[in-house]
Parts: C-alpha cells; structure tokens; sequence
C-alpha cells in the first residue's frame, strides 16, 4: 500500500500570520531608512512646588522667549496664583511686557516685524512644552552650538537646522559640538551628540544650568497646569471608586441572599 500525500493545505491563520510579517518587515525596512543617530538628553527633575524656580522661569520666559513665542495656555492674571505672589509684586518684579493683566501671553512681536523677518510665527511654547518631555526641553535649551552654515550661526543638537537664533549666547557663552560618524534619515552623516564650553558668558555653567531648568519648570507647570490638583484629587477618587465596589459588591450578596433557588422553590418547574 502506498502512502498518499495530500496536497498540502495553506491554513487561513497561516495566510493571515505571513501578511502580517511580510508586513512588520517592509515596515521595519522603511523606517531603518530613515534613522537617524539620536543624542542622548540630559536628565532633569523639575519640581512644581518650588515657587522660587517658578518664579525665575516666569521672568526669564517673559521677559526672552515671549519676544518671539506666545503662551496662550495662561494669562498674566493666572499666574501670582502659581507663582505664590501678590498681584502687586507680580506686576512690579515680573509685569506684562505692556499688555493688559488680564491678557492671554501672546508674542510681542508686531506682525508687520513676522511678515518682513520670520513668515511664521514661532510655535507657541504651551503646544511646545505639551509635546515635549521635561528632559527634551531642557536638552534643547542647553544645547544651541555655533554652526557658521546656518543663517543664525547656530544649531542644536536636539533640532537639527533649528531656525531659532541662541538667545542665551550672552548667559552661557558659545558652545561647540561634539560630533560623531552616525546617520541623519538613514544616511551616514555627522551629528552632533553634545557641546563643549567655547566662549564664557555672564553666567557660571551651574548657574546657566539652574536657569534652564527653572524654565523648564515653568513652562511644565504653564503646559499642565491641573497636574498638581490631578495628584491631589487622585487618591481620593480612586478611593471613592474602591469604596463604591465594597457597597455594591455588598448589596450583590445581600440581594442574591434572598433569591429563591430552583432546589427551595415548592412549585417545581418541569417536573
Ligand atoms: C528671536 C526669536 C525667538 C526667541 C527670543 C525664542 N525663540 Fe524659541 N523658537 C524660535 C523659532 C523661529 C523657532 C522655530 C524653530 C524651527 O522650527 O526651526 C523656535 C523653536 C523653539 C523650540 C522648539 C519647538 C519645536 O518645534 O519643537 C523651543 C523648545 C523653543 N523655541 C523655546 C524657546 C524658549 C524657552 C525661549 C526663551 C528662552 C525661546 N524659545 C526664545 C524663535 C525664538
């Protein structure tokens, strides 16, 4: 007798499984093309109770970053609240750059100067700070190198080909880039992957490093303001929902209690 082989059978789960790999593999090639070499991004804690560190990242914003950036996420009226200062110290130490208190923060620039230099209004740094992470954030602001191919004379190492100029050239000095052989969008390049001190400016590096971060901080706690009121309210929601399922799951065995069984029903159905 001899053995007869079926012709093999392609499994409908077996045709599913091969499109699916066939599929994660083209999707894996595609976006191996496109690496590019990532630099490493400082560590940070940031703190959003520390009123000091808010109240140095609010003056620098507001006094750097608003001549360009808005941060439409707040009004200056909001923020003595969560800065932990009166209105009059507000406006006295800090102020409103000459727009009204209760203004949301908008770019101080006039739109006759975006027309005539940038075109685009730079993104507004609450939808910034929203998207990036705290570390990312302050990688970026510590890290603006001088690059003479670019028409600002700087890059970064975190936003390759930044068009934003270094403000904080005359706090921190310049900086020159470490560069490494890696790969720009799945092509070999040279990528920068940290800086190096180039000239001093008019703060220590410590200190230049404290006010980054206290932007950060800042511009964190503008980007989620409910953060801390979610960590407050937190526990105790979750608690209510925990109580709320010892109460119900108690009202299930005390109902279920007097649920009459088909064994002590008198009236038999069936039988
Ligand atoms: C002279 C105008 C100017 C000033 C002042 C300025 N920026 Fe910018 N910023 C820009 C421009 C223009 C871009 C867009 C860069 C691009 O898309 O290439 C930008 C981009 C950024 C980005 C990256 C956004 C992204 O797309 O991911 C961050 C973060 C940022 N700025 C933070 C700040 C902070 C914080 C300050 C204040 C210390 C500041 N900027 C001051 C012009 C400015």
């Amino acid at each position: 007798m001899t053995k007869q082989n079926s012709p093999p059978r392609r499994h409908p789960i077996a045709l599913v499984l091969a499109a699916w790999l066939l599929a994660s593999f083209s999707a894996a090639a595609a976006w191996a093309s496109v690496a590019t070499t990532s630099p490493p991004l400082k560590p940070i804690t940031i703190n959003l109770q520390d009123k000091a560190a808010l109240r140095n990242g609010a003056l620098y914003t507001l006094h750097m970053c608003t001549a360009c950036h808005s941060l439409q996420g707040t009004r200056y009226s909001s923020l003595p609240a969560m800065l932990g200062m009166s209105e009059a110290r507000f406006k006295e130490i800090i102020g409103t750059n000459g727009h009204h208190y209760h203004d949301v923060i908008t770019s101080s620039m006039p739109p006759s100067v975006i027309d005539a230099f940038v075109k685009i209004l730079p993104m507004d740094l609450t939808y910034i700070a929203r998207r990036h992470s705290p570390a990312w954030l302050y990688t970026y602001l510590t890290s603006f190198y001088v690059d003479p191919s670019r028409p600002s004379g700087v890059n970064n190492v975190v936003f390759n080909n930044v068009a934003m100029p270094d403000v904080f050239a005359p706090l921190q000095g310049l900086q020159k880039p470490v560069m490494t052989e890696g790969l720009r969008y799945g092509s070999p390049a040279k990528v920068a992957i940290g800086v190096e001190p180039l000239t001093k400016g008019s703060m220590t590096q410590a200190q230049f490093d404290r006010t980054a971060r206290d932007i950060v901080t800042f511009l964190y706690a503008v980007a989620h303001s409910h953060e801390q009121e979610r960590w407050r309210l937190g526990p105790w929601i979750i608690g209510l929902f925990v109580l709320l399922s010892v109460l119900t799951y108690l009202i299930y065995r005390l109902y279920w209690r007097r649920v009459i069984t088909s064994e002590e029903r008198w009236w038999k159905v069936g039988k």
